[in-house]
């Protein structure tokens, strides 16, 4: 198989079908001279490492918005950048975001512009680092995503399970990617991954590798890639205590800085952190009617849990030490992560929505 042929087929079908998206520079563009800008590449990537295209796109407007540059993203506060990041998950990637900003703009403010030198970055693994090097600066990188993994699997039909075929495939990769556009490589291939090589009845067809497919040759590309089985996810169960003043405003606190959703924002729950079996537990001290409002179901990397949800009704008292009240209509713009708007929503069905037309104040009121 003539790999030149193989990423000069590659690239012509993307010179066609590429897709448009906000951070991306087209080839035409690119052919015409344009730079791609690191800093929307590398936060592009950060918010496409476990997310995807279509839930990324208005965080990304809304962060080059408001934090056009690596500067002004270094300078905002962190409260502010976990506000904004609310509901992308793994939250870690925010916190990265944030050092990664600092540490870039107080050295210069330039991004390395090699994959060792991104490596070095809080939060840039090794995908990462690739794919700016790539995009960004046009170095000759091999970009292994998910997308990647499974056309290099089938087109060279390596029946190895992943992960153990990492290796293969990235001896696969490497000799594939053209010195003159690495970056239009990465991306087209992620491409074909995301819209013709896809998980489920890709479309072969219209592939423009499909002359070159060892799969498709030899047999039935869907199965590929092979994966060892994943251990399963233990349950966890707990219980989350929605206290609601008589104006509406919500009981709620911050995370400590590490761990899970560290630095988000909760209402008070208990039981779920650490163990599996079912939580008996004290509802935070305020003297408040509890009644079951419901329970709602979340799925963590490492775990799946079930949160019981009680909502409280609560005179107009102070909050308790560590705890604030939310104003009802700042509840929409407070850090909260998927798994926290699920129980609130649950107590106070669309608390958690933005309301059009109305403003909702920048910042929380905090009475603690
Ligand atoms: N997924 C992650 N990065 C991507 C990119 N640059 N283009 C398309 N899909 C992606």
């Amino acid at each position: 198989m003539a790999t030149d042929t193989i990423a000069a087929r590659l690239l012509a079908w993307y010179d066609a079908h590429h897709r448009d998206l906000p951070w991306r520079v087209a080839p035409p563009a690119l052919k015409a001279g344009r730079q791609p800008d690191p800093y929307r590449v590398w936060l592009s990537e950060i918010m496409l490492q476990q997310t995807t295209v279509e839930a990324v796109k208005p965080y990304f407007a809304a962060f080059t918005a408001t934090w056009p540059d690596v500067a002004s993203l270094a300078a905002a506060s962190a409260e502010d950048v976990m506000r904004a990041w609310a509901g992308l998950g793994y939250y870690s990637r925010a916190r990265n975001l944030k050092a990664c900003a600092e540490q870039v703009a107080n050295s210069g403010g330039a991004f390395p512009d090699s994959e060792a030198g991104l490596l070095s970055l809080p939060g840039v693994g090794p995908y990462t680092a690739a794919a700016i090097a790539a995009i960004a600066f046009g170095r000759p990188a091999a970009v292994i995503d998910g997308n990647v993994e499974r056309v290099i699997s089938r087109l060279f039909d390596i029946r190895t399970p992943l992960p153990e075929s990492k290796p293969e495939i990235r001896a696969a990769l490497e000799p594939l990617v053209p010195p003159n556009r690495p970056g239009d490589f990465a991306q087209a291939t992620m491409d074909l991954g995301a819209t013709i090589c896809t998980p489920r009845r890709p479309r072969c067809m219209l592939c423009p590798l499909r002359e070159d497919c060892r799969a498709l040759s030899t047999g039935d590309p869907e199965p590929l890639p092979l994966k060892a089985p994943k251990a399963e996810r233990p349950a966890r169960t707990g219980v989350a205590w929605v206290a609601v003043r008589p104006d509406g405003a919500i009981l709620m606190r911050t995370r400590e800085a590490k761990g899970l959703l560290g630095g988000m924002t909760e209402v008070p729950n208990a039981g779920w952190s650490e163990r599996t079996a079912p939580a008996v537990e004290t509802p935070p001290p305020i003297a408040a009617r509890w009644r079951k409002a419901g329970a709602i179901a979340h799925v963590f990397t490492h775990f799946s849990l079930s949160l019981e949800v009680l909502h409280g009704e609560v005179a107009d008292v102070a909050a308790p030490a560590g705890h604030r009240w939310v104003p009802a209509l700042a509840v929409p713009g407070e850090a909260l992560p998927t798994v926290m708007k699920k129980a609130i929503e649950a107590a106070v069905p669309g608390a958690t929505r933005k309301r059009p037309g109305r403003q909702t104040p920048e910042t929380t009121s905090r009475n603690d």
